[in-house]
């Protein structure tokens, strides 16, 4: 095993100050090749002429002699070590452990430009030029915390290095969440509680997995000790008292500055609440909606992250590196602001979501009244799934569609009760807490409740459904599209209500772009959200009241085509009811308060004096 570390990279990347922390945190002496020049070298470079090979050779060859008396005690060398051929130099008769610190030339040029040193900024192009990719070894990009660049380089090089992270709770999320960081090279410390059912999780983990990187506990200490300081530790528990009682074991064993991160969906106010307790105790405490389920836990998640902003940036670099990306490559997790915000926004995320499957099951309820015969439905799906309307979800459709148990199509054999873990009742709460119209969101929840309520439903009579009544289906698209956008107006509003009213200044371009990969509601509408948020922030409704009016007719027919059919179209039509309300400058709320002053003497305003005086009249009075 080699105790030989040479940083190397262009003049600027950064090899002094990563070096020097690396030498630091093994206990090996530094050695910074600057300082081994010849005097004629250096003075070739203030005279802002390049070095040649002839000039670099006898610095190297010294290099190495400096290197070999450091063999069986340890070295950390920072060194351009631009050429390929200057490397077999230092490498001579020693093993060396190679990192390429590589960053952008502007990046490095402004970095240069700030220090003072022998190399003039100017020569920085040569150095370019000169450079040959490292063939063998760990090559990382500067964009980075020293921490984590110092944290990767022991992790690729040592086989027993403390962990990056640690990760609690091993169900399918934290098991993917784990594996996923492993790939990027993560290294990964796991832990699972013991308890009636779940004593082996660890173990079978360990075996299934050989990762040297994975290391996996179920003794609290153990799992704490393994972790590099700050200890940053992602809770990937249920929702509730569990989060509260982990953290109660985990704090004798936490130090001032270490941070915890609830990635599971909990309540925006329960975030806050841990997050002002902890913050007491000198923990830092981030709120993190994870989106993206089993798959996207494990190849790219989509992340909403709140709270401590130390925390977020102590974590950054390894969220950035199992995060999905973007359509611009850029990772879908991002700070989002202080308090609850990443569970407020993961919590609404989830309410969008609750009617966008609503949406899509009464589309399909809708494609059942045609005589399209049932075999060619998932092929109308995987149409839809191109485009304006392709998302996620629509894309999971035709599978869901064309499975079969033997001679049945399965979906026809599930009980049509639907279940819900709570996020969307929370989008309902926060929405009417909030003074906000979330009735596309709230109706789709209200179906759900609906499917359960068997009392109800053993008094309905069965329907056939197959009418075999004609439908134009590009219409019926454009109703489910003008639906969509309706709801996704509705959820944004409500994110930006409660930050408004909580001062987290929540960005909703980042949100959305946030959404644009690995999480369940990703679409090509939620791209088109993004664009249009960050290029007019201010104009959000007025995009989508634009977009929506191309469609309301067709959305008018859809849920024309329910009534007439006596089929149920719950949250196409709430998405219908608020698009007439929000088309028409006038409400019916004037015979509301006419009411509420006849009865209860609570006065009204008039449009036809001002809006400060409130009237009283004795409607009774002839
Ligand atoms: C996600 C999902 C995920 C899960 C929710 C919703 O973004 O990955 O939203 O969090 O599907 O728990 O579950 P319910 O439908 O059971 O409420």
């Amino acid at each position: 095993m080699s105790l030989i570390y040479v940083i190397m990279g262009v003049s600027g990347s950064g090899k002094t100050t990563v070096g020097k922390a690396l030498a630091e945190q093994l206990g090996f002496p530094f050695l910074d090749a600057d300082d081994f020049h010849p005097q004629q070298n250096i003075a070739k470079m203030q005279a802002g002429k390049a070095l040649n090979d002839t000039d670099r050779q006898p610095w190297l060859e010294q290099l190495n002699l400096e290197l070999r008396k450091h063999k069986d005690t340890g070295v950390v060398l920072a060194c351009s070590a631009l050429k390929a051929a200057y490397r077999e130099l230092l490498e001579k008769d020693i093993k060396i452990h190679w990192t390429h610190l590589q960053g952008d030339f502007e990046l490095i040029q402004a970095r240069m430009q700030l220090r003072s040193h022998f190399m003039p900024a100017a020569l920085l192009q040569s150095q370019f030029d000169a450079l040959e990719p490292l063939e063998q070894g760990l090559t990382l990009d500067i964009d980075s915390e020293i921490e984590f660049l110092v944290n990767m380089i022991r992790a690729r090089y040592e086989t027993k290095g403390p962990a990056h992270w640690g990760i609690v709770g091993m169900g399918v999320m934290g098991q993917s969440l784990a594996l996923n960081a492993v790939d990027s090279k993560i290294r990964t410390a796991v832990y699972n509680r013991i308890a009636p059912g779940e004593e082996l999780v660890i173990a079978k983990m360990l075996s299934k997995y050989t990762n040297p990187k994975l290391y996996g506990y179920t003794d609290w200490k153990e799992f704490t000790d393994k972790l590099t300081l700050p200890r940053k530790i992602l809770l990937m528990i249920p929702a509730g008292k569990a989060i509260d009682a982990v953290i109660e074991e985990l704090m004798p064993f936490l130090s001032p500055g270490d941070c915890i991160v609830d990635g599971g969906n909990s309540h925006f106010s329960d975030t806050e609440s841990r997050i002002k307790k902890l913050q007491k105790l000198d923990i830092e405490y981030l709120g993190m909606g994870v989106s993206g389920g089993e798959e996207g836990a494990r190849v790219g998640p989509a992340m909403m992250p709140g709270g401590s902003k130390i925390a977020y940036k102590a974590l950054e670099p390894i969220l950035k590196k199992i995060a999905a990306k973007d359509p611009k490559g850029n990772a879908c997790v991002g700070y989002l602001g202080g308090g609850g915000c990443g569970h407020l926004v993961k919590t609404v995320h989830n309410g969008i979501e609750y009617a966008e499957m609503q949406l899509l099951a009464e589309l399909y309820a809708l494609i059942g009244l045609t005589d399209l015969p049932r075999a060619e439905f998932a092929a109308l799906f995987k149409q839809w799934n191109s485009g304006e309307t392709a998302s996620y979800l629509m894309s999971i459709m035709p599978s869901i569609l064309d499975k079969k148990e033997g001679d049945s199509y399965l979906v026809d054999l599930i009980l049509d009760e639907a279940a819900h873990k709570g996020t969307g009742a929370w989008t309902a709460h926060t929405a009417l807490d909030y003074g906000q119209d979330a009735s596309i969101i709230s109706t789709a929840l209200n179906m759900r409740y609906h499917s359960t309520a068997q009392w109800f439903r053993d008094l309905a009579k069965p329907k056939n459904r197959k009418l075999n009544i004609v439908l134009n289906f590009e219409q019926l698209i454009n109703g489910y599209q003008a639906a969509r956008i309706l709801n996704h107006l509705q959820g944004l509003r409500l994110i930006k209500a409660v930050s408004d009213a909580k001062d987290w200044q929540v960005d909703l371009a980042e949100v959305t772009r946030i959404w644009t990969d690995g999480c369940i509601i990703k679409s090509h509408l939620i791209e088109q959200l993004h664009q249009q948020l960050k290029e007019n922030p201010n104009q959000l409704e007025a995009w989508c009241f634009a977009q929506y009016q191309q469609y309301s007719e067709a959305l008018k027919v859809a849920v024309n085509t329910g009534i007439s059919n006596d089929l149920a179209l719950p949250v196409f039509s709430a998405a219908l009811q608020f698009g007439l309300a929000i088309n028409d400058p006038e409400t019916t709320a004037n015979i509301i308060q006419a009411q509420r002053d006849f009865f209860g003497a609570h006065t009204y305003k008039r449009k036809d004096k001002d809006r400060e005086q409130n009237f009283h009249t004795d409607w009774t009075k002839p």
